[in-house]
Protein backbone atom coordinates (compact mmCIF):
# COMPACT_ATOMS: atom_id res chain seq x y z
CA UNK A 1 0.00 0.00 0.00
CA UNK A 2 1.44 3.66 -0.89
CA UNK A 3 0.59 5.67 1.49
CA UNK A 4 -1.14 8.96 0.83
CA UNK A 5 1.23 11.79 0.99
CA UNK A 6 1.05 13.88 4.34
CA UNK A 7 0.90 17.33 2.41
CA UNK A 8 -2.34 15.95 0.40
CA UNK A 9 -3.98 15.19 3.52
CA UNK A 10 -4.06 18.54 5.31
CA UNK A 11 -4.97 19.77 2.03
CA UNK A 12 -7.93 17.52 1.56
CA UNK A 13 -9.16 18.28 5.66
CA UNK A 14 -8.84 22.04 5.14
CA UNK A 15 -10.39 21.69 2.04
CA UNK A 16 -13.41 20.03 4.04
CA UNK A 17 -13.47 22.30 6.66
CA UNK A 18 -13.57 25.09 4.25
CA UNK A 19 -16.65 23.65 2.71
CA UNK A 20 -18.49 22.53 6.04
CA UNK A 21 -17.90 26.13 7.56
CA UNK A 22 -15.96 24.47 10.18
CA UNK A 23 -12.81 25.46 11.65
CA UNK A 24 -10.28 22.95 10.56
CA UNK A 25 -9.61 22.34 14.12
CA UNK A 26 -10.48 19.04 14.06
CA UNK A 27 -7.51 18.25 11.66
CA UNK A 28 -5.08 18.26 14.43
CA UNK A 29 -6.71 15.45 15.82
CA UNK A 30 -7.44 13.35 12.44
CA UNK A 31 -3.63 13.87 11.20
CA UNK A 32 -1.28 13.28 13.82
CA UNK A 33 2.18 14.69 11.62
CA UNK A 34 0.63 18.28 11.46
CA UNK A 35 1.38 20.27 14.07
CA UNK A 36 -0.28 21.61 15.92
CA UNK A 37 0.98 25.24 15.81
CA UNK A 38 0.43 24.77 11.74
CA UNK A 39 -3.29 23.89 12.40
CA UNK A 40 -3.96 26.72 14.91
CA UNK A 41 -3.22 29.32 12.34
CA UNK A 42 -5.66 28.31 9.69
CA UNK A 43 -8.76 27.98 12.57
CA UNK A 44 -8.36 31.57 12.65
CA UNK A 45 -8.26 32.67 8.72
CA UNK A 46 -10.78 29.73 8.10
CA UNK A 47 -12.84 31.83 5.27
CA UNK A 48 -10.01 32.35 2.76
CA UNK A 49 -8.73 29.05 2.57
CA UNK A 50 -10.61 28.21 -0.93
CA UNK A 51 -8.78 31.39 -2.11
CA UNK A 52 -5.29 29.31 -1.27
CA UNK A 53 -6.38 25.76 -2.46
CA UNK A 54 -4.46 25.39 -5.49
CA UNK A 55 -7.10 24.69 -8.64
CA UNK A 56 -5.98 21.34 -9.85
CA UNK A 57 -4.44 21.47 -13.36
CA UNK A 58 -6.60 22.29 -16.31
CA UNK A 59 -7.56 18.74 -17.71
CA UNK A 60 -8.75 18.78 -21.01
CA UNK A 61 -12.68 16.91 -21.52
CA UNK A 62 -12.22 13.93 -23.48
CA UNK A 63 -15.07 15.48 -25.83
CA UNK A 64 -12.84 18.40 -26.40
CA UNK A 65 -9.79 16.06 -27.10
CA UNK A 66 -12.11 14.10 -29.50
CA UNK A 67 -13.02 17.36 -31.04
CA UNK A 68 -9.58 18.62 -31.84
CA UNK A 69 -7.79 14.98 -32.72
CA UNK A 70 -10.78 14.75 -35.43
CA UNK A 71 -10.54 14.32 -39.18
CA UNK A 72 -11.22 18.25 -40.30
CA UNK A 73 -12.75 18.87 -43.63
CA UNK A 74 -10.29 19.91 -46.08
CA UNK A 75 -9.83 23.69 -46.51
CA UNK A 76 -10.93 23.52 -50.57
CA UNK A 77 -14.29 22.00 -49.19
CA UNK A 78 -16.06 25.58 -49.12
CA UNK A 79 -15.90 26.85 -52.58
CA UNK A 80 -16.53 23.41 -53.79
CA UNK A 81 -20.06 23.50 -51.77
CA UNK A 82 -20.68 26.92 -52.78
CA UNK A 83 -20.42 25.64 -56.44
CA UNK A 84 -23.01 23.10 -55.85
CA UNK A 85 -26.42 24.80 -56.67
CA UNK A 86 -24.90 26.09 -59.87
CA UNK A 87 -23.96 22.23 -60.44
CA UNK A 88 -27.37 21.67 -59.48
CA UNK A 89 -29.25 24.13 -61.51
CA UNK A 90 -26.92 22.98 -64.85
CA UNK A 91 -28.18 19.32 -63.98
CA UNK A 92 -31.58 20.47 -64.00
CA UNK A 93 -31.50 22.43 -67.00
CA UNK A 94 -29.98 19.25 -68.93
CA UNK A 95 -32.96 17.30 -67.44
CA UNK A 96 -35.42 19.83 -68.67
CA UNK A 97 -36.10 17.84 -72.51
CA UNK A 98 -35.79 14.86 -72.76
CA UNK A 99 -34.99 13.80 -76.21
CA UNK A 100 -38.26 12.74 -78.34
CA UNK A 101 -36.39 10.53 -80.26
CA UNK A 102 -37.56 12.27 -83.61
CA UNK A 103 -36.54 11.34 -86.55
CA UNK A 104 -35.44 12.72 -90.12
CA UNK A 105 -35.80 16.44 -90.06
CA UNK A 106 -37.50 17.18 -86.69
CA UNK A 107 -34.40 14.52 -84.92
CA UNK A 108 -32.06 16.81 -86.95
CA UNK A 109 -33.99 20.36 -86.21
CA UNK A 110 -33.89 19.09 -82.43
CA UNK A 111 -30.36 18.51 -82.55
CA UNK A 112 -29.64 21.91 -84.50
CA UNK A 113 -31.60 23.68 -81.87
CA UNK A 114 -29.18 23.24 -79.32
CA UNK A 115 -25.79 22.44 -81.07
CA UNK A 116 -26.57 26.31 -82.54
CA UNK A 117 -27.48 27.71 -79.03
CA UNK A 118 -30.93 28.34 -80.23
CA UNK A 119 -31.93 26.57 -76.59
CA UNK A 120 -29.73 29.27 -74.55
CA UNK A 121 -31.34 31.88 -76.02
CA UNK A 122 -35.00 30.93 -76.13
CA UNK A 123 -35.12 27.95 -73.36
CA UNK A 124 -34.84 24.26 -73.86
CA UNK A 125 -38.52 24.01 -74.01
CA UNK A 126 -38.81 27.82 -76.02
CA UNK A 127 -39.94 29.41 -73.09
CA UNK A 128 -37.87 32.38 -73.38
CA UNK A 129 -34.61 33.69 -72.35
CA UNK A 130 -32.37 35.97 -73.66
CA UNK A 131 -34.82 35.60 -76.89
CA UNK A 132 -38.76 35.85 -76.85
CA UNK A 133 -40.34 32.27 -76.12
CA UNK A 134 -41.08 30.50 -78.81
CA UNK A 135 -43.94 28.21 -77.47
CA UNK A 136 -47.42 28.44 -76.52
CA UNK A 137 -48.25 29.78 -80.19
CA UNK A 138 -45.90 32.65 -80.30
CA UNK A 139 -43.79 31.47 -83.10
CA UNK A 140 -47.38 31.01 -85.25
CA UNK A 141 -48.50 34.32 -84.27
CA UNK A 142 -44.93 36.10 -85.29
CA UNK A 143 -44.49 34.39 -88.58
CA UNK A 144 -47.66 33.18 -90.64
CA UNK A 145 -45.75 31.73 -92.96
CA UNK A 146 -42.65 29.31 -92.53
CA UNK A 147 -40.49 31.14 -95.52
CA UNK A 148 -40.54 34.13 -93.45
CA UNK A 149 -39.27 32.47 -90.49
CA UNK A 150 -36.72 30.61 -92.37
CA UNK A 151 -35.18 33.85 -93.78
CA UNK A 152 -35.71 35.44 -90.33
CA UNK A 153 -33.04 32.80 -88.71
CA UNK A 154 -30.69 33.15 -92.05
CA UNK A 155 -30.78 36.78 -91.39
CA UNK A 156 -30.65 38.10 -87.64
CA UNK A 157 -30.91 40.96 -85.58
CA UNK A 158 -28.26 43.01 -87.52
CA UNK A 159 -29.35 41.99 -91.09
CA UNK A 160 -32.91 43.18 -90.44
CA UNK A 161 -32.02 46.41 -88.44
CA UNK A 162 -32.84 47.55 -84.85
CA UNK A 163 -36.25 48.65 -84.97
CA UNK A 164 -37.57 47.34 -88.45
CA UNK A 165 -39.98 44.64 -88.77
CA UNK A 166 -38.88 41.14 -88.94
CA UNK A 167 -42.61 39.13 -88.28
CA UNK A 168 -44.57 38.49 -91.42
CA UNK A 169 -46.37 41.08 -93.43
CA UNK A 170 -50.01 40.00 -92.07
CA UNK A 171 -48.77 39.16 -88.18
CA UNK A 172 -51.05 39.57 -85.73
CA UNK A 173 -48.75 40.76 -83.80
CA UNK A 174 -45.97 42.34 -85.43
CA UNK A 175 -42.56 42.18 -83.98
CA UNK A 176 -39.74 44.66 -84.44
CA UNK A 177 -36.39 43.89 -83.82
CA UNK A 178 -34.99 45.32 -80.54
CA UNK A 179 -32.54 42.74 -79.26
CA UNK A 180 -29.20 40.85 -81.18
CA UNK A 181 -30.27 37.65 -82.43
CA UNK A 182 -27.40 35.78 -84.68
CA UNK A 183 -28.16 35.20 -88.18
CA UNK A 184 -27.47 31.98 -89.12
CA UNK A 185 -27.22 32.23 -92.87
CA UNK A 186 -24.14 32.44 -94.95
CA UNK A 187 -22.44 35.23 -93.13
CA UNK A 188 -22.12 33.49 -89.85
CA UNK A 189 -19.03 32.14 -88.70
CA UNK A 190 -21.19 28.31 -88.80
CA UNK A 191 -23.64 29.08 -90.94
CA UNK A 192 -26.54 26.64 -91.66
CA UNK A 193 -27.16 25.48 -94.81
CA UNK A 194 -31.02 25.23 -96.32
CA UNK A 195 -31.69 21.98 -94.76
CA UNK A 196 -30.91 22.72 -91.59
CA UNK A 197 -32.66 25.54 -91.55
CA UNK A 198 -36.13 23.98 -92.71
CA UNK A 199 -35.04 21.90 -89.95
CA UNK A 200 -34.62 23.76 -87.02
CA UNK A 201 -37.54 26.19 -88.03
CA UNK A 202 -40.10 22.86 -88.41
CA UNK A 203 -38.39 21.78 -85.37
CA UNK A 204 -39.67 24.52 -83.34
CA UNK A 205 -43.17 25.22 -85.21
CA UNK A 206 -43.87 21.54 -84.64
CA UNK A 207 -42.04 20.34 -81.06
CA UNK A 208 -42.57 23.88 -79.22
CA UNK A 209 -45.87 24.38 -79.78
CA UNK A 210 -48.70 22.17 -77.97
CA UNK A 211 -51.55 23.34 -80.16
CA UNK A 212 -51.74 20.66 -82.44
CA UNK A 213 -53.92 22.98 -85.11
CA UNK A 214 -51.22 24.87 -85.12
CA UNK A 215 -48.12 22.42 -85.93
CA UNK A 216 -50.47 20.20 -87.96
CA UNK A 217 -49.58 21.70 -91.29
CA UNK A 218 -46.27 22.15 -90.40
CA UNK A 219 -45.91 18.00 -89.55
CA UNK A 220 -47.66 17.14 -93.03
CA UNK A 221 -45.06 19.73 -94.73
CA UNK A 222 -42.56 18.06 -92.31
CA UNK A 223 -43.18 13.94 -93.85
CA UNK A 224 -43.48 15.19 -97.33
CA UNK A 225 -40.20 16.79 -97.09
CA UNK A 226 -38.50 13.25 -95.44
CA UNK A 227 -40.52 11.60 -97.73
CA UNK A 228 -38.51 13.67 -100.68
CA UNK A 229 -35.20 13.39 -98.85
CA UNK A 230 -35.76 9.92 -98.07
CA UNK A 231 -36.53 8.37 -101.51
CA UNK A 232 -33.11 11.08 -103.06
CA UNK A 233 -36.08 12.51 -105.37
CA UNK A 234 -35.80 16.02 -103.33
CA UNK A 235 -32.59 16.81 -105.67
CA UNK A 236 -34.45 16.41 -108.98
CA UNK A 237 -37.19 18.26 -107.46
CA UNK A 238 -35.35 21.30 -106.29
CA UNK A 239 -33.57 21.65 -109.78
CA UNK A 240 -36.51 24.47 -110.55
CA UNK A 241 -36.07 26.48 -107.12
CA UNK A 242 -31.99 26.54 -107.94
CA UNK A 243 -31.38 25.97 -104.23
CA UNK A 244 -29.98 22.80 -103.55
CA UNK A 245 -30.21 20.78 -100.13
CA UNK A 246 -27.37 21.47 -98.75
CA UNK A 247 -26.66 25.20 -100.20
CA UNK A 248 -25.41 27.89 -98.13
CA UNK A 249 -27.23 31.37 -99.32
CA UNK A 250 -25.99 34.03 -97.16
CA UNK A 251 -28.65 35.84 -94.79
CA UNK A 252 -29.13 39.04 -96.92
CA UNK A 253 -29.63 36.97 -100.37
CA UNK A 254 -32.48 34.83 -99.06
CA UNK A 255 -36.07 35.89 -99.55
CA UNK A 256 -39.09 34.62 -98.95
CA UNK A 257 -39.90 33.48 -103.03
CA UNK A 258 -36.39 31.37 -102.59
CA UNK A 259 -37.71 29.36 -99.41
CA UNK A 260 -41.00 29.03 -100.85
CA UNK A 261 -39.57 27.75 -104.52
CA UNK A 262 -37.13 25.71 -102.20
CA UNK A 263 -40.31 24.37 -100.17
CA UNK A 264 -42.72 23.76 -103.51
CA UNK A 265 -42.07 20.12 -104.64
CA UNK A 266 -42.83 19.39 -100.83
CA UNK A 267 -45.99 21.41 -101.04
CA UNK A 268 -47.04 19.52 -104.50
CA UNK A 269 -46.72 16.57 -102.94
CA UNK A 270 -48.63 17.50 -100.24
CA UNK A 271 -51.61 18.78 -102.82
CA UNK A 272 -51.43 15.39 -104.45
CA UNK A 273 -51.38 13.45 -101.19
CA UNK A 274 -54.81 15.59 -100.14
CA UNK A 275 -56.33 14.75 -103.46
C1 LIG B 1 -27.93 35.29 -78.62
C2 LIG B 1 -29.30 34.92 -78.39
C3 LIG B 1 -30.07 34.21 -79.47
C4 LIG B 1 -29.73 33.05 -80.12
C5 LIG B 1 -28.47 32.22 -80.00
C6 LIG B 1 -30.86 32.73 -80.97
N1 LIG B 1 -31.82 33.68 -80.83
FE1 LIG B 1 -33.60 33.71 -81.79
N2 LIG B 1 -34.01 35.55 -81.01
C7 LIG B 1 -33.19 36.25 -80.17
C8 LIG B 1 -33.75 37.57 -79.97
C9 LIG B 1 -33.16 38.65 -79.07
C10 LIG B 1 -34.94 37.63 -80.73
C11 LIG B 1 -35.88 38.83 -80.88
C12 LIG B 1 -35.41 39.64 -82.05
C13 LIG B 1 -34.75 40.93 -81.65
O1 LIG B 1 -35.32 41.66 -80.83
O2 LIG B 1 -33.64 41.22 -82.17
C14 LIG B 1 -35.08 36.34 -81.35
C15 LIG B 1 -36.16 35.96 -82.14
C16 LIG B 1 -36.33 34.71 -82.69
C17 LIG B 1 -37.55 34.26 -83.32
C18 LIG B 1 -38.83 35.08 -83.47
C19 LIG B 1 -39.64 34.87 -82.22
C20 LIG B 1 -40.82 35.81 -82.11
O3 LIG B 1 -41.95 35.31 -81.97
O4 LIG B 1 -40.61 37.03 -82.14
C21 LIG B 1 -37.33 32.99 -83.76
C22 LIG B 1 -38.30 32.06 -84.48
C23 LIG B 1 -35.97 32.64 -83.38
N3 LIG B 1 -35.41 33.71 -82.72
C24 LIG B 1 -35.36 31.43 -83.64
C25 LIG B 1 -34.05 31.13 -83.33
C26 LIG B 1 -33.35 29.93 -83.77
C27 LIG B 1 -33.94 28.85 -84.64
C28 LIG B 1 -32.09 29.99 -83.24
C29 LIG B 1 -30.96 29.00 -83.41
C30 LIG B 1 -30.64 28.57 -84.75
C31 LIG B 1 -32.01 31.23 -82.47
N4 LIG B 1 -33.20 31.88 -82.54
C32 LIG B 1 -30.90 31.62 -81.78
C33 LIG B 1 -32.05 35.78 -79.57
C34 LIG B 1 -31.38 34.62 -79.94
Amino acid sequence: MTEIPEHLLKRSAERKAALSGEAPAADAGSSTAVEPAATAAPAVAAAPVPDVVPEPPARVAPYVEAYEGRKKMPFWIIPVLLTLPIWAAMYVGTLERVPQGLTGLLGEGEELYVESGCSGCHGAEGGGGIGPALSDGAVHATFTSIEDQIVWIAQGSAIVGTGNLYSSADSPRPRAVAGQMPGFGGESASPLDMEQLLAVTLYERTQLEPVEELASRDLILTEQMDLLIETGEIETSLEASGLSLHDVVNGDGLTADMVAAYLAPARAGLVEGEG
